[in-house]
């Protein structure tokens, strides 16, 4: 997940000591490493302002109040590999990757891709898979034309010849023939209108693609297809992937590097294995424990109780201390710093005093 390729490396080492003392997000799980960063996020925070009724509002009026739905949330994204996201519905993962596609300006922080600002990034460079295929495609035109029409921005090929070429390559690629391409959205299954949706996101030949919740949607048969899809793609073309679900399962099927987030804060975050092999964070470690099969790991199962806090009033201190079953008088006043706990980094008290234990 780490790529410091566009900083010196005693910058780094001093931005990470800077986010440890200061509480703010994680730097870096992996110094060492200076590798082609396909995606970096610096302290991105984005709010959206909402009317006291709670309507969405997006202009800020006297009334407007402003929900932070990403706070600070810093990452690297390593060129050819999986980062996901996972956390509870509500927690930020869709804002985020709307930002990292650049569907969203960040209120604060840099986004920046291969060492340039997002916003000068060429259309079609970061494409985005949704989670409903349903209504992601336009049910008036053949599926030929909703992939072809990926190509027209960039203005990526010039000839009618070539565009048509092009399309099919892409219907190959994602399993499907030539003859789908002529057919209606409404005329394939959910599985099939995914894969459509997956050969418009790659006709551009993006770099990254940021997939959000992109089997959720699907019957459970044909989730194992497409997530096997999305892996040969990566492998085929090198693709990275911004990879976003609350989905745990799927999540270590898919992942190299793994953010947990909560109430729009990463709360703890590493190589995919190293976490759910020995997650820290007490909200993680909750998390595994609501899945049947991660529940070995632990000798007692408990559940993670209540909802998380609305992201409008959040809690002070620790955002996870309603719920947490170690939390101590100074989580309820001190927001915990990252620290770093072999190639993983932590937001939490406890894991920073050696009291981890929640079991
Ligand atoms: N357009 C919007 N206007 C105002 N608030 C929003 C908007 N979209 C999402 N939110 C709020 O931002 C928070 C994060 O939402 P979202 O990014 O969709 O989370 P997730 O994808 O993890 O469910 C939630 O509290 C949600 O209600
Ligand atoms: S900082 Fe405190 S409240 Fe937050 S997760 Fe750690 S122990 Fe729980
Ligand atoms: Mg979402």
């Amino acid at each position: 997940m780490s790529c410091w390729s566009d900083m010196p490396r005693e910058h780094h080492q001093h931005e990470a000591a800077q986010a440890q003392a200061s509480g703010s997000s994680p730097a870096s799980t992996r110094l060492e490493q200076a590798v082609p960063c396909v995606l970096e996020l610096r302290h991105v925070t984005h709010y959206y302002a909402v009317r006291k009724s709670g309507l969405w509002h997006f202009s800020s009026g006297r009334r407007a109040r402003k929900l932070r739905a990403v706070d600070h949330v810093s990452f690297t994204l390593q060129s050819g590999t999986t980062l996901s996201v996972v956390g509870e519905s509500g927690c930020g993962k869709s804002t985020l990757a709307r930002l990292a596609a650049g569907l969203l300006s960040p209120s604060e922080g840099v986004i920046r891709t291969g060492g340039r600002r997002l916003s000068s990034v060429r259309a079609g460079e970061i494409n985005m898979v949704f989670q409903n295929p349903y209504a992601a495609l336009d049910p008036r035109w053949r599926v030929r034309r909703s992939v072809s029409e990926a190509l027209r921005p960039g203005g990526f090929l010039k000839s009618r010849r070539a565009v048509h070429d092009r399309t099919g390559e892409c219907l190959s690629r994602v399993g499907l023939s030539p003859a789908d391409g002529e057919k209606y959205p409404h005329q394939l299954s959910g599985g099939q209108r995914q894969r459509v949706c997956i050969a418009r996101a790659l006709a551009s030949s993006p770099r990254l693609l940021i997939c959000d919740e992109p089997t959720t949607a699907l019957d459970v048969s044909v989730q194992a297809q497409i997530l096997n899809l999305l892996r040969d793609l990566q492998r085929a073309l090198g693709l990275s992937y911004l990879f976003i679900s609350h989905d745990l399962p799927v999540v270590r099927y898919m992942s190299d590097d793994l953010a947990v987030m909560y109430l729009g804060r990463i709360v703890e975050m590493g190589p995919a294995e190293s976490i759910f092999s020995a997650p820290r964070h007490p909200y993680t470690r909750l998390l595994l424990e609501s899945v049947p099969d991660f529940t070995a790991m632990t000798h007692r199962r408990i559940r993670l109780a209540g909802d998380p806090p609305s992201p409008l009033d959040p809690p002070p201190g620790c955002p996870f201390h309603p719920r947490c079953p170690i939390a101590t008088a100074r989580c309820r006043v001190a927001k915990p710093a990252y620290t770093q706990h072999e190639d993983v980094l932590v937001a939490c008290h406890a894991v920073e005093e050696g009291r981890g234990g929640i079991g």
